[in-house]
């Protein structure tokens, strides 16, 4: 009933493990495909490997999370060993991460990453709390998105996924800027800049003193980015943001969304969530006399 075709690879269901979320070792990425989690995107990962921002570096709240880890991550050499570890233990769907500072620099960070057995490569071009060392993410930018598509794909044998921010306000003409230099699709989309003040003290709590908000209160936003990046492009789309019960999951589909990435509604629940969203939406499809996601996929628009 979950079963989704993406980019000519199937899913037993649309759920994928957002990155950044676990996806560092095999281990733990085969712990989250057994919790019922459709395929995994590991954390981001760069040439060098980067220790990241000091603590602290993440608050939970009720509505939201709020992190500025700052891209911390072993470096893609590790990345590689980890991803060959999980083959060992899963067929499952992986997608690769990575991020780098310049046009040149992807391409480079692209050929490395494809030395592993990937299915896909996502770009992350839209983190938000690295500006002090890469100045603004680059998915504001609709030349530098184009650049780094086309490098990306000169260099990639796996079909590429670039990831947005629905902080740009007009995200749907940088997703089709995207797909007009190559892009295989769209994921829509990371963290949205904030902050926490702790009352007290009178300071930032996160010592980068902003950091990416993501989690229930991210979930319209991510939503309407979704909806109207579904409007301008034709290639599929990963609505990534919020998304914690099947009810969201549904609606994601419904404003275009062909995978759904899952990352902060882990923090709050823990891996079994996976289960917890693709059961909900199984039990509204038959309420709601819905056979498949296809059927759906696109709904509000109509
Ligand atoms: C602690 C943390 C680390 C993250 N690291 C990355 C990362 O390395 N690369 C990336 O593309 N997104 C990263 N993200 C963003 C998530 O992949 C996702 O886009 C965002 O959290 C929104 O989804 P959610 O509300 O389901 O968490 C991170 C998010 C969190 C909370």
């Amino acid at each position: 009933m979950l079963k989704t075709s993406f980019l000519g690879k199937t899913f037993p269901n649309p759920s994928v493990l957002a990155s950044g979320i676990l996806g560092v070792t095999g281990a733990g990425m085969n712990r989250v495909i057994e919790q019922g989690c459709g395929g995994i995107t590991i954390k981001s990962v760069s040439l060098e490997p980067r220790t990241g921002h000091p603590n602290p570096t993440m608050i939970g709240k009720k509505h939201f999370f709020i992190n500025a880890v700052g891209l911390s991550n072993p470096g893609v050499e590790e990345a590689i060993e980890e991803i060959k570890k999980f083959r060992t233990l899963s067929n499952a769907p992986v997608i690769g991460s990575v991020f780098a500072g310049t046009p040149e620099e992807f391409a480079e960070i692209t050929r490395q990453i494809c030395r592993a057995p990937l299915n896909f490569l996502e770009i992350n071009v839209s983190c938000p709390n690295v500006s002090k060392e890469f100045g603004d993410p680059f998915a504001y930018s609709i030349p530098a998105v184009q650049t780094i598509t086309q490098k990306v794909k000169e260099n990639s044998n796996v079909p590429v996924i670039i990831k947005l921010t629905p902080q740009a306000w007009n995200v749907a003409d940088i997703a089709k800027a995207a797909q007009d230099a190559g892009a295989d699709a769209i994921c829509a989309g990371n963290t949205i800049s904030g902050m926490v003040i702790d009352v007290r003290s009178r300071q930032p709590i996160l010592h980068n003193k902003q950091g990416g908000v993501s989690g229930p209160a991210l979930f319209p936003v991510a939503l309407k980015a979704v909806y109207d990046i579904y409007k301008t492009v034709d290639i599929p789309i990963i609505g990534t943001g919020g998304i914690t019960t099947g009810e969201d999951a549904l609606a994601m589909i419904m404003a275009g969304a062909t995978l759904l990435g899952v990352g902060s509604a882990v923090y709050y629940e823990g891996e079994e969530v996976f289960k917890k969203i693709t059961d909900e939406m199984i039990a509204i499809m038959h309420e709601e006399n819905i056979h498949s996601l296809d059927e759906i996929r696109g709904a509000a628009h109509n």
